[in-house]
């Protein structure tokens, strides 16, 4: 499906984002291993998390919806997983694939995870090194590096991980793992990454301390089910964000949107480019601080340097804010975001190759890009490689550019952002 899109005068309003897509993750699969019912209120409906939903339906779990966002899990409890029948499918999903990992290496039985042709390009290694470590035996082609992954795992014993990576998939399949292990399991990593797991962990009832970069759990907790209402997802708004950031006369309010501190980069760089960005009544739901983010045109946008610890607190938000720096004045440097190159697509490259389509200048750098600003884009048919945040990213450069611009294949828009063109016809003021 292609997705056309013609420029925008400004955004106003008040809308809504969907559910957070890693929070909404994380719900189902505490909710699977806690004992009794988790409700689970503004799940995000898109296609990652309903793979992690369809893989714990196979491990034996009950889910069912209640809502058109809100689901059921029936916790079978940390040992009531059972043995899948078939290969367990994590389609382009990331979170579920090295997540589930986690889960599976602590399980007495035989299981097989695979996804699609960009997941199983992608480095798995970097989970199956501790979990194999722990005592699972996961075996896979490349040395065990690429999907699909075989899994016999059970009998775990509690480790010490010093990641190399700042990536909370790594952290939080080590601590999933350390759920089945007696003893602490703890990891560290070289920076901060988002931190849901630990916070979800808590909220279920485990054990879990934080001291600097390193994060432990205590084995075998007793983890009861919850009510979950997931916040509004940041990388989501963030293309709204910047849309509304750059176009004259905007005043965009997103409701209760997740502000984590270790999510809410692209706040910080937007405000940092000159954009009016607020947060309206922050509070706390679930252990996840939420707020309203209103954000205003000011008319003056500069390019920024981005890199070290901020990187893995917006790492997801790069192709939206590429966006915002192809517009501002001077030059906006990315690095240390390496790391772009294994997600759903090879994010250094398809971010330039987007914004060069749009007639943006922009340049490679070995471990991010750099983006020289005020070069007006011009629409164009733009490809999304198949990646929802590069489609997503396009979109919004349609919004700034003269002309119509063609999104290709923008079905991906759904993993992350169902309903993304219904969203925006609500804001768009063409007057
Ligand atoms: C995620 C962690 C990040 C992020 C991804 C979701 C998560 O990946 O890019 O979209 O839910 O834990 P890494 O852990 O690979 O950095």
């Amino acid at each position: 499906m292609n997705l056309v899109i013609k420029p925008a005068r400004s955004l106003r309003g008040t809308v809504s984002v969907p559910g957070d897509k890693s929070i909404s993750h994380r719900a189902v699969m505490l909710g699977a291993l806690a004992e009794g019912t988790t409700l689970i209120e503004n799940f995000l409906p898109g296609e990652d998390c309903l793979a992690t939903v369809n893989c714990f339906r196979k491990l034996g779990v009950e889910i069912s919806w209640s809502g058109q966002d809100s689901l059921r899990v029936q916790g079978c409890g940390l040992e009531g997983l059972r043995e899948p029948e078939d290969v367990l499918d994590a389609g382009n999903s990331g979170t579920t694939m090295r997540l589930s990992l986690g889960i599976l290496a602590g399980q007495p039985f035989f299981s097989v995870l695979t996804g699609d042709a960009s997941l199983r390009r992608r480095p798995m290694a970097r989970v199956v090194t501790p979990l194999v470590r722990m005592g699972a035996r996961i075996e896979g082609r490349q040395g065990g590096n690429l999907a699909p992954l075989a899994v016999r795992g059970g009998n775990l014993k509690p480790i010490h991980y010093n990641s190399p990576v700042a990536s909370a998939q790594v952290k939080s399949a080590v601590l999933l793992a350390g759920l089945f292990a007696g003893g602490v399991t703890s990891v560290t990593e070289p920076c901060p990454s988002r931190d849901h797991t630990e916070r979800m962990l808590r909220h279920f009832g485990a054990k879990v301390d934080v001291s600097g970069t390193t994060v432990q759990v205590v084995g075998r907790p007793r983890l009861l089910g919850r009510k979950i209402t997931v916040p509004g997802d940041i990388s989501s708004a963030a293309f709204l964000m910047v849309a509304a950031a750059a176009l004259p006369g905007s005043d965009l309010i997103l409701q209760r949107v997740g502000i984590n501190p270790t999510r809410s980069g692209i706040i910080d760089a937007l405000t940092a480019m000159g954009a009016g960005v607020e947060l309206l009544n922050p509070r706390e739901e679930g252990g996840e601080p939420v707020a309203e983010i209103r954000v205003r045109c000011t008319g003056k946008l500069t390019g920024i340097a981005v890199g070290g610890e901020m990187i893995p607190r917006l790492i997801d938000e790069i192709p939206a804010l590429a966006v915002a720096a192809a517009l501002a004045d001077g030059k906006t440097e990315i690095r240390d975001a390496a790391e772009l190159k294994v997600k759903e697509s090879n994010r250094i490259s398809t971010v330039i190759e987007m914004l060069v389509s749009f007639g943006a200048a922009v340049e490679e750098l070995p471990d991010g890009f750099l983006v020289r600003g005020r070069q007006p884009l011009k629409g164009c048919a733009c490809r999304s490689h198949g990646d929802h945040r590069i489609a997503l990213a396009a979109a919004v450069a349609g919004l700034l550019a003269e002309g119509e611009t063609t999104v290709l294949d923008a079905e991906c828009m759904d993993v992350s952002f169902p309903g993304f063109a219904s969203v925006l016809k609500e804001i768009r003021a063409e007057d």
